[in-house]
């Protein structure tokens, strides 16, 4: 949920340090700090609240050296507040962590009673303690950090300078990320929590796995096992642009990110189709003999959890596969009846969302093969996947605002084609119809394009309702998880009460909130549930409820009924969820703009939730 970086070499570590924060802000901002060594000593900035504070800081009082760690943080343990900032030095080693520490209270209890005097309300500081008492009793750096890892549990990312060897950075890992980045031109190395952080210095990364640590040096750097066994890094270049990670000249990069639709879809296809043989590529997705699958359980948090619910009508449909989708919260709580001749897929933007992480390790102690779809390469969930039932990584590029845009609507790609694979393999699906459905498909880029061209409809749409108090979200069939995605969007950035609900469900309850104050968004498009759906809007509209409507192209009723329509380009009716959400997201970007919250770094949300 923290973002790291750490960097040794020649240059000005505090710049390196602070322009990648900048680029892991997404991952928590209630406080930021940097820790240089410079002549065996170490200098610490910390501020409370966004980096920028921690930029004042600095320009107050500058940092020069050349080896160094910083952290932006989302606080678990310990309010937001200068003191609870990382890093936390004691007696010349200092800390930077991402995780929970969980026998913090014991371990804390037991530093007390040894007359160790803490200065935060932190978990991570208790690591600070640790590995200074080893020191104090003379093992060395290396040593001292890895007799501190057998006293710790949780999960961890640690980034750790000491003043008695500072020609070091050592980094251990257990179930938060970590990547170490390589210096391409100069003795320097790198380490962060994510690739964006880095890119701007290099694209040569290793990942480190669970219970691996790091000794990083100007010249090197040396992987091993906690214990201390040797072990090969694997070294793998990356091929996103440093610019993928910066807004160009968008305003926000949730914009960037909604804009970036039409190429992110067209890198999900791209290299899976098979058009003469109406067949599809997965790449890293391994599934073996689909026939022994009985059923899919698709387990995710959040909008990917929204992008299952869409799946879960795509796979059933199309391959006849039934599937069943849980909230990876839930999922390993409810002791779900699994096994062998069940898929576990699992859905994650960021690939260490620690709920879905749980729910994979789940799946694979009852023997269930276990796959994904993940947009983060490398990422923990991808590589637990590994070697069961593989990834299929959706290549939408990084996504850096906590409001999930292009991350889904390429999952619903991904989660398409795996649907047309299933049907082509489990000999449901014929090739004429698979192959009209991946034309259709390859379609969607452009059809999005041409509802970016109308955003400015949208923007008078955000205008009228930016006040509102709540707003309804209406949806049937495949579109129903689109009002759940869409109230989610307007939610999360705006802070306007929101909800979705199935249209039908409306007659069920909810019709009793229906006045002249409650817009409704509602997603009419043309396919089996259209009729239907019109009649429960003709429902609100008889309680003088404000309609703003979704709407097929063609469809020349539907204004009749509506304050506002939004139209979308025709496309076969599993598809249509992937065209709906995007007028759906500009609607909550603009509502959040005009209102002025922080739009890419909403309150108390960070980008990946990597506690449970
Ligand atoms: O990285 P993941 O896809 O696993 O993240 C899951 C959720 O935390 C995420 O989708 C969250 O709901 C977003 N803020 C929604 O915009």
């Amino acid at each position: 949920m923290c973002g790291i970086v750490g960097y040794i070499g020649e240059q000005d570590a505090t710049d390196i340090i602070v322009e990648g924060l900048r680029k892991l802000e997404y991952r928590g901002y209630d406080s930021a700090g940097v820790a240089v060594l410079k002549d065996g000593r170490t200098e610490i900035r910390r501020a409370v609240g966004k980096l920028r504070n921690l930029d004042k800081a600095l320009v107050e009082r500058p940092l020069t050296g050349s080896v160094g760690i910083g952290h932006t943080r989302w606080a678990t343990h310990g309010r937001p507040a200068e003191q609870n900032a990382h890093p936390h030095a004691v007696d010349g080693i200092t800390v930077v962590h991402n995780g929970i520490i969980e026998n913090y209270l014991e371990l804390r209890h037991r530093l007390v009673q040894r007359d160790r005097r803490f200065s935060s309300e932190t978990d991570t500081e208790i690591m600070a303690h640790l590995v200074a008492e080893h020191a104090a009793r003379g093992l060395g750096f290396v040593d001292a950090v890895r007799a501190a890892l057998t006293e710790v549990r949780g999960a961890y990312a640690f980034v750790i300078l000491s003043e008695r060897e500072p020609d070091k950075i050592i980094t251990a890992k257990n179930a938060s990320p970590i990547v170490i980045g390589y210096g391409e031109n100069a003795e320097e190395n790198y380490v962060a929590s994510d690739i964006p952080a880095l890119l701007a210095h290099t694209r040569t990364f290793t990942f480190l796995n669970d219970g691996e640590m790091a000794v990083l040096s100007k010249s090197g750097v040396v992987v091993t096992t906690l214990d201390g066994q040797p072990i090969e890094a694997k070294v793998k270049r990356v091929d996103w642009s440093p610019v993928m990670a910066e807004k160009g000249g968008h305003k926000h990069f949730m914009h960037k990110e909604i804009f970036e639709q039409p190429t992110a879809i067209a890198d999900t296809i791209r290299g899976r189709v098979i058009m003469e043989e109406a067949r599809v590529h997965l790449e890293g997705m391994e599934l073996g003999d689909v026939n022994r699958l009985q059923r899919l359980v698709i387990t995710a948090c959040g909008t990917s959890y929204h992008a299952g619910l869409v799946g879960k009508f795509m796979i059933e449909q199309i391959a006849r596969l039934p599937v069943e989708v849980d909230l990876a919260s839930e999922f390993r709580y409810r002791q779900p009846v699994i096994d062998e001749t069940t898929g576990l897929l699992a859905i994650s933007q960021s690939g260490e969302t620690a709920d879905t992480l749980a729910a994979i390790k789940e799946g694979k102690r009852h023997g269930a093969p276990v796959f994904a779809v993940c947009n983060v390469i490398e990422s923990s969930i991808a590589r637990e996947c590994t070697g069961s039932g593989g990834v299929m990584y959706t290549h939408a590029g990084p996504e850096i605002g906590v409001a999930s845009t292009k991350a889904f609507t390429t999952q619903l790609v991904a989660l398409h084609l795996l649907a047309i694979h299933l049907g082509r393999e489990r000999g449901i699906l014929d090739r004429a119809t698979a192959q009209e459905m991946l034309t259709n498909l390859r379609e969607v880029p452009k059809q999005i394009e041409t509802m970016l061209n109308r955003e400015a409809s949208l923007v008078a749409v955000a205008r009228r309702y930016a006040k509102s108090k709540d707003v309804l979200y209406l949806g049937r069939g495949p579109n129903y998880p689109i009002a759940l995605e869409g109230a989610l969007k307007l939610k999360e950035i705006s802070y306007i009460h929101a909800e979705g609900y199935a249209a039908g469900e409306m007659k069920h309850g909810p019709i009793a909130l229906i006045d002249e104050n409650l817009p409704t968004v509602a997603i009419a498009t043309q396919g089996d549930a259209y009729e239907k759906t019109v009649s429960n809007l003709e429902e609100v509209r008889a309680r003088d409820g404000k309609l703003i409507i979704i709407a097929s192209e063609g469809d020349s009723k539907i204004a009749a009924i509506a304050d506002d329509v939004f139209i979308v380009p025709r496309n076969q009716p599993l598809i249509d969820p992937i065209l709906t959400v995007v007028p759906l997201q500009l609607l909550a970007y603009h509502i959040a703009d005009i209102n002025g919250t922080d739009v890419d770094q909403p309150r108390n949300l960070a980008k990946s939730v990597t506690v449970e």
